[in-house]
């Protein structure tokens, strides 16, 4: 009968590693759109900068709030932090009245329980800012950077908002972004967090081109709004390439789905697909299924991480979905949702969540299958050790699929999947048989409990039956 039972339970668990285990959690905050901070949280948001130390807390600073007196979204420059552990949050109180002026799309980046560095971003009047500041978690207290010395300015980059901007353990590295003639960048500078010292990489010196305008290295086109992605090599995914955009909106159809990689050591960029001119809807082929004809509609502002196997995953953005309409010219991009992985192994892409068509709203139920973020852009987000990345806030659709200004804090839990993939890399293929080792062995481990059970005393008995239920539930629980 227990046997039986474990069979069952082995046909289930099989299955479950065939298709996509990603569990889509909701940590927090509305499921309605404009929501005003308070003083446990601070409400809706989009384009503030958010850093997560690699411990147990993320930073949040700036960014668009909602005013619900005023009934209107207003800029700011208040710093708070986030539990990890338990979603709660709390606000940082500088010391002094020195800091940051309120800004939106900031590049942000720290050491932990050190330092948070803060660098550019757009002002209330548009303005794109240059300066760099750094925030003291010791003694609570901002400086801003230096930025001229014995007569001479420091080198440091031009102001900008719209940058895509990667932390690492040692620096804040940005990429193009939108000056303030809305002409799109294409200069890609390091901040040393040691030194606090600005430098602009080799490969961005010599860009762009030689006297016939052609690009002399393989090199990103300038842009603004492009996903970044790191892990060791640094990812780039579209942005808007508009040479001149003056409302940073949808109007030509030069969104980007382009898709580079960034070697630090060799500072060096190298094209892995996709098109710079000109939008491409997506192409989504068969949900969960991997195929070279896949690949995701052009946008901006979406979120991109790197799992512990190395591929990428990229969630949201504005841009096109899967209707040829979507990349009609003068038409505002669609808000998305969608979740992709990008697997090296293969070359492929996977549409792996969400909804192939733009504007939907967000599914906030109990289960695993009614419970999904709403399309949107603008948001913030952070990663955790790789397989689990958290999205917060942005300008997007809520519970009632109405657009506003979102307050929701989720988690895309992707390392169930990572670990026992689809696709099997050696390591998966390793899992699965260790996986099915480990069961045959618990199956004859329970054949020998069964027979010591008819052996045994009846005070036994019971304490073994409370033994091979646990086991069973423990396995239940993982399929
Ligand atoms: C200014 O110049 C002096 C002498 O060359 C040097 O010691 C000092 O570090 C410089 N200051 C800055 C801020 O660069
Ligand atoms: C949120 O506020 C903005 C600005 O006032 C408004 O345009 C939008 O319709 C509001 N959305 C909702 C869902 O209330």
């Amino acid at each position: 009968m227990d046997n039986l039972k474990l069979l069952i339970t082995i046909a289930i668990v099989i299955p479950s590693i065939l298709t996509a285990d990603i569990d889509i959690v909701w940590n927090g905050g509305e499921k309605t759109a404009n929501v005003s901070a308070t003083a446990m949280s601070p409400g809706s948001r989009a384009e503030g900068g958010l850093w997560f130390d690699d411990s147990t807390k993320s930073y949040l600073f700036g960014g668009w709030s909602y005013n619900s007196i005023s009934k209107e979204f207003t800029l700011t420059n208040d710093l708070w932090v986030l539990d990890v552990n338990t979603f709660h949050w709390s606000t940082l109180k500088p010391v002094a009245n020195n800091k940051p002026t309120a800004r939106y799309s900031p590049s942000i980046c720290g050491i932990p329980s050190k330092m948070i560095v803060i660098y550019g971003g757009i002002d209330q009047d548009g303005k794109k800012l240059d300066d760099t500041w750094i925030y003291n978690l010791i003694d609570n207290s901002w400086e801003e950077l230096t930025l001229s010395g014995n007569g001479s300015i420091i080198s440091h980059p031009p102001g900008r908002g719209h940058q895509s901007s990667w932390c690492t353990s040692t620096m804040l590295i940005i990429f193009g972004g939108r000056n303030s003639e809305h002409k799109a960048l294409h200069d890609m500078w390091s901040f040393s967090l040691v030194n606090q010292k600005w430098s602009e990489m080799e490969s961005s010196k010599k860009y762009p081109s030689n006297s016939f305008g052609q690009t002399l290295v393989s090199y990103p086109k300038p842009r603004s709004g492009a996903t970044s992605f790191q892990q060791g090599s640094l990812y780039l995914f579209g942005g808007n390439t508009a040479v001149i955009d003056s409302g940073e909106t949808y109007v030509d159809g030069k969104y980007a789905n382009d898709l580079w990689r960034y070697d630090i050591e060799k500072d060096s960029w190298t094209k892995i697909g996709g098109f710079d001119n000109v939008c491409h809807s997506g192409n989504y082929g068969h949900f969960q299924v991997a195929s070279k004809n896949n690949w995701p509609g052009c946008r901006v502002k979406a979120t991109g991480w790197v799992d512990t196997n190395g591929n990428l995953w990229m969630f949201g953005g504005d841009g096109a979905d899967s209707t040829a309409e979507s990349v009609t010219v003068f038409k505002p991009g669609r808000l998305l949702n969608d979740l992709w992985r990008y697997e090296f192994v293969f070359k492929m892409w996977s549409w792996m969540g969400g909804n192939k068509y733009g504007n939907t709203g967000g599914k906030y139920g109990e289960s695993n299958s009614e419970r999904y973020p709403g399309s949107r852009t603008s948001f913030m987000s952070f990663n955790r050790y790789s397989n689990f990345h958290h999205i917060y806030g942005g300008m997007g659709h809520d519970t009632n699929g109405k657009d506003g200004l979102l307050s929701d804090l989720w988690e895309i839990d992707v390392h169930k999947e990572v670990v026992y993939g689809k696709y099997p890399t050696i390591s998966n293929v390793f899992m699965i048989i260790f996986g099915l080792c480990g069961l045959i062995l618990l199956i004859v481990a329970l054949s020998l409990y069964n027979r010591r059970f008819f052996r045994g005393s009846e005070k036994d008995k019971d304490k073994m039956s409370d033994t091979e239920y646990c086991m069973l539930t423990n396995i239940d629980d993982d399929d």
